[in-house]
């Protein structure tokens, strides 16, 4: 039976595993059960990854333009680089205050409440008009830094995180500004292990803005045990009071720095919210990595996203815009 065969016999189950974030079997276990699944599909791709991050990672790299500066290390699931000094980070920019100037300050769809505090105004459209964005999330100095948490060649996601969202959080657009929910509450990705964002600001950004907000990997994890988070009979989201009861409020790292300034964080390892109460409209850009064999059904059920490969980009960067690839 071929990939696609097998997904379409097995995607009326993926949906009723996924549905309502993992609810039926709890979290751990459906990402247990489709990390298994996902071999099957995607076991080849993942071992072919892997090695050439093990063998030939420093030779990609330098296919794809070479470091331009010193290495940023992740630590304790996060890094925070205020440098300004990625590569093509001044030509995102640039783009974004179009972007933002287009589309920003009305809400673009009407589909329902759910997350009306939020929306993602890219388009597929914008990936060959501002190819800034893509030149940024494929430069070396981005792409390894991903590798080496992954330790394995990533790729940008093609169903859930969208590889590439460009955020506006605007508490104007939302029915319930008082009421914090989904993605505004406590909780730690599912997707793949690790899920790695890299999330640049488009603004200046201050509390008022309703900031990304997270905990460091190891209080993060310890809070997951604690509270059996993952766990059969536990919620996605969780409430600040019950994190708060096994975290000390002075853990918590809030993503307010001047435009320009980086975070990589590990989606998958660290409690996080964001987009509360943004009083003051936030722009941020967020792009989502992961490697080939991911911990959720979203690649059984949604139709994938595809980023333009032309012939003459480098190995690397055909591998992280291409996750079906393989030699
Ligand atoms: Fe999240």
């Amino acid at each position: 039976m071929n990939d696609s065969k097998l997904d379409e016999v097995f995607r009326p189950f993926a949906k009723r595993l996924h549905a309502n974030h993992m609810s039926r079997l709890g979290i751990a276990n459906t990402m247990r059960l489709a990390h298994s699944y996902n071999r099957l599909k995607f076991g080849r791709q993942d071992d072919w990854r892997r090695a050439l991050y093990q063998t030939q990672l420093s030779t990609l790299l330098e296919e794809n333009g070479g470091l331009s500066r010193p290495p940023i290390e992740i630590k304790d699931g996060w890094a925070l680089d205020a440098s300004m000094s990625l590569p093509h980070l001044d030509r995102v920019l640039e783009d974004s205050e179009k972007i933002i100037a287009e589309r920003s300050g009305e809400r673009r769809s009407s589909k329902g409440a759910y997350r009306s505090y939020f929306q993602d105004v890219w388009t597929p459209e914008d990936l060959q008009k501002y190819p800034s964005f893509l030149d940024f999330a494929t430069s070396s100095d981005v792409l390894s830094v991903v590798s080496h948490y992954l330790q394995s060649i990533p790729a940008l996601s093609t169903t859930l995180p969208s590889g590439i969202r460009f955020v506006e959080s605007n508490a104007a657009f939302d029915d319930q500004p008082d009421k914090p929910r989904d993605s505004q509450l406590y909780h730690i990705d599912y997707y793949s292990l690790p899920n790695v964002y890299v999330l640049v600001l488009l603004r200046d950004t201050t509390v008022e803005h309703g900031p990304w907000t997270f905990l460091p990997r190891g209080v993060s994890q310890k809070a997951r045990v604690a509270l059996n988070y993952w766990g059969r009979q536990r919620g996605y989201r969780v409430i600040d009071e019950e994190v708060y009861s096994v975290v000390d409020r002075k853990e918590v790292i809030e993503f307010c720095y001047p435009r320009g300034t980086v975070l990589f964080i590990e989606s998958s390892g660290c409690f996080h919210y964001g987009s509360r109460n943004s009083i003051k409209p936030r722009f941020q850009l967020m792009i989502g990595y992961t490697g080939a064999c991911r911990t959720d059904f979203t690649e059984a059920i949604l139709p994938p996203k595809a980023y333009p490969v032309r012939d003459t980009d480098s190995r690397l960067r055909k591998m992280v815009l291409n996750k079906n690839m393989l030699e």
